[in-house]
């Protein structure tokens, strides 16, 4: 997508030096615009603990890359044992991030890749690159599908109102920072913006990271996309008001029944909208879901992070980033990074394959070839 009107994506292989990683550093959006390199997996995995890169998608993508740093890592120490060795730093990058399904998924597909070449360190490093691309560049393609299919939603909302505005509640940033390019939630809101339809965005701040506020209003203003910042607390009021017309989130793992992890906060917006008969909708792509899950409320790990993250906030002051204690200095806090809206609360699933019901029986169906459910209810 475009900053200043260049084309971006959040993650790419250095152009004159392959063997370096380039992502955009997220921690200093809105007021900066800066560009990391990531040469080693510990780089990358400081990058994904830290923030510097999240969202789905990405962090999916900065795995997928950081595998092929760890096989670089592996030729230059003389590694004897190579998938030893993948193994560990494949374990070390998973450790970092334990909701987002996607990073242990770019993690085992590229332990599956490498596994039938042995201990071939050449080979391996061109396998590790290869799929590396493969991922990123999926996600782009995946993420496109779902704006086309998510068009279809804010187009029929848009002619129910006679071509009068189609308001869109968001929560966190599932747009294109937090994916490889386009977004999963956003995708669909850029189509109908690009397509000409009226759109407004209403984009929840999503305490304490503010990744709404800082990310998503950035990435919005500057595609040219109308849009309002509110208070995480601002939504049920707007729902019962009559100014939401439907809310699309994105998911960070999902369970086949349709149980959906996303920023903490996501379940508060499912239940004011569910009460307000307002459509909810989860954009999100295939490698997203999680195949072994049945019940996400029970089963998914939720991160919790460091309460310094709700205790402090950060902002531009006299052209400096800054920090600032927010509460008590000691007032103990707590910090859950996702939580799960149930199934029942999920009007829609907005994948790469279509539109489905948040059931097993709907995910089953737009993707046979990967849905446990059939296999599990015949057990
Ligand atoms: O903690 P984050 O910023 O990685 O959380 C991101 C989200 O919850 C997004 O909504 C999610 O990844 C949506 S899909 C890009």
């Amino acid at each position: 997508m475009d900053v200043n009107g260049k084309a971006f994506r959040t993650i790419w292989l250095k152009a004159d030096e392959p063997t370096v990683i380039q992502i955009i550093d997220q921690r200093h959006l809105p007021h900066r615009f800066v560009i990391e390199d990531l040469r080693t997996v510990d780089d990358v995995a400081i990058a994904l603990k830290e923030m510097h890169v999240r969202g789905a998608g990405v962090i999916g993508a900065s795995a997928g890359y950081g595998m092929y740093l760890a096989s670089l890592e592996a030729k230059a120490q003389d590694k004897f044992e190579v998938q030893g060795f993948l193994r560990a730093m494949g374990a070390k990058l998973c450790a970092t991030r334990p909701t987002a399904v996607n990073l242990e998924w770019a993690v085992n597909r590229q332990l599956e890749a490498v596994a039938p070449l042995g201990n071939d360190i050449d080979a391996i490093i061109a396998k590790t690159l290869e799929v590396a691309g493969a991922i990123a560049l999926e996600d782009v393609q995946l993420c496109k599908s779902i704006g086309e299919h998510g068009f279809e939603l804010i187009k029929a909302i848009s002619d129910k109102k006679q071509g009068d505005t189609v308001n869109i509640l968001t929560h966190c940033n599932a747009g294109w920072l937090g994916c490889v390019d386009n977004g999963t939630a956003t995708s669909p809101i850029y189509q109908a913006h690009r397509r000409g339809l009226k759109v407004h965005v209403w984009v929840d701040e999503t305490r304490p990271r503010n990744q709404g506020a800082r990310l998503t209003a950035w990435e919005l203003g500057q595609q040219g996309v109308p849009h309002t910042v509110i208070p995480d607390n601002v939504g049920g009021h707007l729902m019962q008001h009559g100014m939401v017309d439907i809310v699309i989130v994105g998911s960070d793992r999902t369970s086949y029944t349709g149980d959906v992890a996303n920023k903490i906060g996501t379940y508060l917006k499912a239940l004011a909208a569910k009460d307000n008969n307002i459509p909810f909708y989860v954009a999100l792509t295939y490698s997203a879901f999680d195949w072994t899950i049945s019940d996400g409320v029970k089963q998914i790990p939720i991160e919790q992070r460091d309460a310094r993250e709700v205790k402090y906030i950060k902002g531009l002051k006299d052209g400096e980033i800054t920090e600032v204690l927010l509460t008590p200095e000691n007032s103990p806090a707590v910090n859950y990074g996702f939580d799960v809206t149930p199934a029942r609360l999920i009007t829609g699933l907005i994948t790469d394959r279509g539109i489905c019901p948040a059931t097993p029986e709907g995910i089953a169906n737009l993707y046979p070839d990967l849905s446990r459910f059939s296999i599990v209810n015949q057990n």
